[in-house]
This record gives structure tokens, sequence and C-alpha cells, in this order.
């Protein structure tokens, strides 16, 4: 594998020295969006949050300095992204606020109905059967919460999209294609935004 596809891969899952600096990255790459992603997220209230994918752990440090009062469970397979996320909530790991886990989307290990809120951050790109692991998040939420999609391609913008040739696995979906598979696992409210001048999307639907 050449070195630009090796490194551009580890956003699928960062792994080693490259994953290391990746997710280093990704924090500081990411924050734009990510700020803007929360937005949607104006009068959802949440006690209980799982932050999936959750990369170098700076959108779950962002969601508990949002929501003062809550208690976030942060979840990505990968190694590094786990030890990553730790370091950056450190406080809020030692205080008891904040739970980092190695695991799947496509399998959570989670109760049914434990969650007020589950976010995805540029994460769902590489999640394997995107419908399956929709039900998965559907089982974990509560009724009536909500699941937050944040994503800097709208699956039609051309630069991202060349992406898919070089990332094994990764697929872009329009903010039409992640509603239909919302519904399909059993979301409903369905709300999608697009950036002005950019290709990000939100989708918040609930439960
Ligand atoms: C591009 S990074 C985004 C990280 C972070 N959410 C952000 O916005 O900066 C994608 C992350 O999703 C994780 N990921 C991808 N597929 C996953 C899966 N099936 N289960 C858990 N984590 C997954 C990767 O390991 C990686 O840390």
């Amino acid at each position: 594998m050449g070195l630009f596809k090796n490194f551009v891969s580890q956003t699928r899952k960062p792994e080693g020295f490259l994953g290391k600096l990746m997710v280093n990255g990704m924090n500081s790459g990411h924050a734009k969006l990510a700020d803007w992603g929360m937005s949607a997220l104006d009068g959802v209230s949440a006690d209980c949050i799982a932050e999936l994918g959750c990369g170098g752990g700076r959108n779950a440090r962002e969601l508990m300095k949002r929501y003062p009062q809550a208690v976030l469970t942060a979840l990505d397979y990968s190694e590094v992204s786990v030890e990553k996320t730790k370091k950056t909530n450190k406080k809020a790991v030692e205080a008891g606020r904040c739970r980092v886990i190695q695991g799947d989307v496509s399998s959570l290990p989670f109760d049914d109905g434990t969650f007020d809120l589950v976010t995805a951050f540029e994460t769902v790109y590489f999640w394997p059967r995107l419908e399956k692991c929709f039900k998965e998040i559907a089982r974990v939420v509560k009724p009536g919460g909500s699941f937050l999609i944040c994503n800097e391609s709208d699956g039609t913008d051309a630069a991202t999209l060349k992406y898919t040739a070089i990332i094994d696995g990764m697929n872009y979906y329009t903010p039409e294609q992640l509603t239909d598979a919302l519904r399909t696992a059993g979301f409903s409210q369905i709300r999608t935004r697009h950036y002005p001048d950019k290709p990000w999307i939100t989708v918040l639907a609930e439960k």
C-alpha cells in the first residue's frame, strides 16, 4: 500500500504510528464541522449520551461542555482512538463522568433504551451494513431519544467522493439515503440541514 493510501485509510480505523498522527489531526481538523453539527442539538436535552466512532475524543469533550449534567460513553473500535479519547477527556474519565469503550457500532455492548442522545461525527461512512448499525442505535436509544449524524460530505461532492476509490469499505451517503435508512431502522421526525457553502450535513432523528 502506498504511503498516501495508508495514511488516508487511517480515517477508517486508526492504527499504529500513522493512526496516532491521524487522530491528533482529526481533533483539530474536524472541530469547525463538529461545532456546526452540534448546533443541530439546540433544544435537545440529554443526561446520558453515547458518542460513537469517537476518534480523538474532542467531540466527546465538547458534548460534555454542552451538557454539563450529562454522563457520556465514547466508543470506537480502534485502540488508538480509545487511548486518545481517554487522554483528551482525562479529568472526566477520572471523575467517572466519561467512560471510553473499545467496541463496534454494529454490535453495541449496551442495554436497550440506555441513551437520551447518540452522536456520530464523520464515521458512518465506514460502518458495515448501515441499516443494521442504525437498528443497533435505535435499540440503545430511549423512546423519544435522538440520534445525530454529522458528515462533511453530502454524498454528491466530487472532492470527498474520490476517497471512496482510495479507502476500502468507505461509502458516502446523501441526506435522502441516510433518512431512508434511519426510517427503516425505526427512527422518525428526521430533520436534515446543509451548511450554506460547503457539502456539510447534519441528520437528526428521533426514536
Ligand atoms: C474519520 S474518524 C472520525 C472521528 C471523530 N468522530 C471525528 O469527527 O473527529 C472515524 C472514526 O470512526 C471509527 N469507526 C469506524 N467504523 C467503526 C465501527 N464500525 N465501530 C466503531 N468505530 C468505528 C474509526 O475507528 C475512527 O476513529
